[in-house]
């Protein structure tokens, strides 16, 4: 029996194993709309045996995105291909999530095989917004500081988004409060230099995300499962740090949030960051140990032993592959197969199925 494998059920969601598809822009879509792309990407990995797949960042208005192509959840006619991928997923034995993301001052870029540089808006792009006005490389364009009209159109942007969310057919959330982006500017003091109640002390820094939080909280079922993912620290003086997360998860434990996904970085372009073989999941493992939350590893978690041992060490609940899964979709079922232990197969692959002699 490996640890990996053993199922795990959060409020009433069941998943079949630890194993989540993290989540990851495709930046394949036109106005935000799904389509057969992310239906055979995603329901790829649906087929190779994951428990759990989080759509990619996926805009709560057309100026949350980091790109034109990236996906979106602004408007209902968004809905049809997005029930259409849910129930495919879910056909196929894994729970759909969805990753609700605004881009902050990080967004109005093109997509990375197109330059990955910021949109004038000759050319498609649109006026970015942050917690203060401050261009994360010092030679973009300045974002707009949010008022709280501002602030509060983001709030009701995510609340409405995960109604939808719901009405599409996803059972996680997940709140994107990672990498630099608009809900992680507000927490780092990097990129907050706000004065007002949003601004200054930690308990202001994080109002934002809490608010989001409180708002999602208030149309997504108590049922389902709903996941945070923040960067863990800033790897930067000055910045966030992991003793910080560890204080911000107990906050989110009481505002009904099940799960921290752990990940690191991405608020300021020069942070020195220790990359190696999972380099993110001690994060997960402090969190966990010091709060009592559920976390889920991520980044550069490659190998069935890997992922094993960081169930079983009780370093995190789930691990969430990212580009494994891209070189491998069917990295859930060869790492059953490694590890020794039985696990169905989809049945059209049955014939194909390594047999033990
Ligand atoms: C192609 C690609 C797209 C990504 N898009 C997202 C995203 O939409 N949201 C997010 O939180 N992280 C995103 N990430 C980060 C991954 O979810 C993951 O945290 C990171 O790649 C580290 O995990 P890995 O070492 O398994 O790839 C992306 C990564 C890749 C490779």
């Amino acid at each position: 029996m490996a640890n990996l494998f053993s199922p795990l059920t959060i409020r009433s969601v069941s998943f079949r194993n630890r194993i989540a598809i993290s989540p990851m822009c495709q930046y394949s879509s036109v106005d935000g709309f799904a389509n057969d792309w992310h239906l055979v990407h995603l329901g790829s990995r649906a087929v190779g045996g994951a428990g759990l797949i989080i759509l990619e960042a996926t805009g709560v208005s057309p100026e949350a995105r980091i790109t034109p192509d990236d996906l979106g959840i602004w408007k209902d006619e968004h809905l049809d291909m997005l029930q259409r991928i849910v129930t495919f997923i879910e056909a196929e034995g894994a729970v759909a999530g969805i990753q609700l993301a605004h881009a902050g001052r990080k967004a109005s870029h093109s997509s990375p095989w197109k330059g990955g540089k910021a949109l004038p808006p000759e050319e498609g792009g649109w006026q970015t917004v942050a917690p203060s006005a401050m261009p994360f490389i010092p030679s973009e364009p300045t974002p707009l500081a949010l008022t709280h009209e501002g602030i509060d159109k983001v709030i009701s942007d995510f609340k409405t988004a995960a109604l939808r969310a719901l009405k599409a057919g996803f059972k996680v959330i997940e709140i994107h409060a990672a990498h630099g982006y608009l809900l992680h500017e507000f927490f780092s003091p990097l990129s907050n230099h706000r004065t007002d109640n949003y601004g200054g002390t930690f308990e202001n820094r994080i109002r934002l995300l809490l608010k989001v939080t409180d708002g999602i909280r208030q149309v997504w079922p108590v049922e389902y499962p709903l996941f945070v993912r923040i960067s863990a620290t800033d790897w930067t003086e000055g910045g966030w740090t992991a003793d910080d997360s560890v204080k911000l998860a107990a906050i989110l434990k009481k505002h009904s949030v099940d799960l921290i996904d752990c990940s690191t970085g991405g608020n300021v372009p020069h942070a020195q960051i220790p990359v190696g073989p999972c380099y993110q999941t001690p994060f997960a493992e402090q969190i966990k140990k010091e709060t009592g939350m559920m976390t889920g590893a991520v980044g550069l978690i490659t190998t069935a032993q890997e992922a094993e041992a960081i169930i079983t060490n009780e370093q995190a609940d789930i691990v969430f592959l990212a580009r494994e899964s891209l070189r491998d979709p069917y990295f859930p079922l060869h790492a059953a197969l490694e590890l020794g232990h039985d696990i169905e197969w989809p049945e059209q692959y049955e014939r194909a199925k390594p047999r033990r002699r």
